[in-house]
């Protein structure tokens, strides 16, 4: 039933017909309740409560899989005046990006150009830019750009999704670069052929991988709201006297509140994924599929007036 539901709301997630009768419904799906506005401008209080709590951000403007140039252009002068926004308001938030959002899937020189600018402009006011990662037809690419620019932008992350069989591979050459890696379990429906299709097989190989990031003496975000891998990087960072300025735990937005602020209570650094946009849709039907207990109140916001 689990595996079902899941697969029915990535399938949703890819339909663009659903997404935009979504826009239409807005926040009434109950978005509102894990996005943090349509604007930047609207998320920024939201980013001051959470800093103000201890907590710290990324930011990332929704929207991905983009195939229009003059589309993926702007896309790239938001992340810019948003990098802007961030320094003026003297905001705690790193930002995240999609890579499809800046013409991945158009034409190398294009995605070249934007991230370039970007990261020039990340670099000018000191802001850390995390390149997320989306489905496994775009890691190679992803990871020859991320390696490219690595050598001359040291504020730069990815991410590495533990679901993947090259994963372990992967975390292997990243650590040549020193890189500053996100490790999640993995989003997107992927086939057997690439990807563990059994969950235990892909929470092992996360501790796997969170074990070997930290050895080899990288900075390691555990992004999870799974209970026993946050106790697992607990308990390992202890036993292998692991400082706790090398890693820290990251959260999506809306979830798992409690436990983010019961983490910050015991000493630790904690980084929330804060999403704003128009294009909420994708977003919030993966996070659907993970978690069929968040349908509740996309339910109750569809019938509510
Ligand atoms: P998982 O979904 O495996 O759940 C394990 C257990 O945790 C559940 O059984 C339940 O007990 C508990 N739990 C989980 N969610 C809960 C909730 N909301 N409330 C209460 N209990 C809950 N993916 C990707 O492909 N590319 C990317 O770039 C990113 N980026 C990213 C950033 C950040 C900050 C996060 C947290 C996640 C991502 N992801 C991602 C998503 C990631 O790959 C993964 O799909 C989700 O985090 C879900 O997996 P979990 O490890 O959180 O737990």
């Amino acid at each position: 039933m689990e595996a079902l539901s899941k697969n029915f709301f990535l399938l949703l997630s890819n339909s663009s017909v659903l997404d935009k009768m979504a826009k239409k419904w807005g926040p009434r799906l109950g978005a509102d309740k894990i996005v943090g506005g349509e604007s930047f401008d609207q998320a920024i209080p939201l980013i001051q409560q959470l800093n103000s709590q201890g907590l710290h951000v990324t930011v990332d403007h929704l929207g991905e899989y983009v195939n229009s140039e003059s589309e993926a252009r702007e896309r790239a002068e938001e992340c810019i005046s948003t990098i802007q926004a961030i320094h003026n308001h003297q905001l705690n938030t790193q930002l995240s990006l999609k890579l499809t959002s800046l013409g991945l899937d158009i034409s190398h020189e294009l995605v070249h150009e934007n991230m370039t600018r970007i990261l020039e402009a990340a670099k000018q006011y000191d802001v850390v830019v995390t390149i997320d990662m989306e489905d496994s037809s775009r890691t190679e690419k992803t990871l020859e750009l991320y390696k490219h620019f690595k050598k001359d932008y040291d504020n730069l992350g990815t991410v590495i999704q533990s679901y993947l069989f090259r994963s372990n591979q992967d975390v292997e050459e990243l650590s040549d670069y020193n890189a500053y890696l996100r490790l999640v379990k993995g989003a997107y429906k992927e086939s057997g052929k690439v990807a563990f299709t059994e969950k235990s097989m892909v929470d092992d190989n996360l501790k796997k991988l969170i074990a070997k990031h930290l050895l080899n003496g990288n900075y390691t975000a555990i992004a999870s709201h799974d209970e026993a891998m946050i106790d697992f990087t607990k308990d390992f960072v202890e036993k292998n006297n692991i400082p706790k300025d090398q890693f820290e735990f990251q959260m999506l937005y809306g979830m798992r509140n409690q436990m983010q602020l019961d983490l910050l209570q015991e000493g630790y650094k904690v980084r929330v994924y804060l999403p704003y946009g128009e294009d909420w849709y994708g977003y919030f039907m993966r996070r659907l599929a993970e978690r069929p207990a968040n349908i509740a109140f996309a339910v109750k916001g569809l019938f509510s007036k």
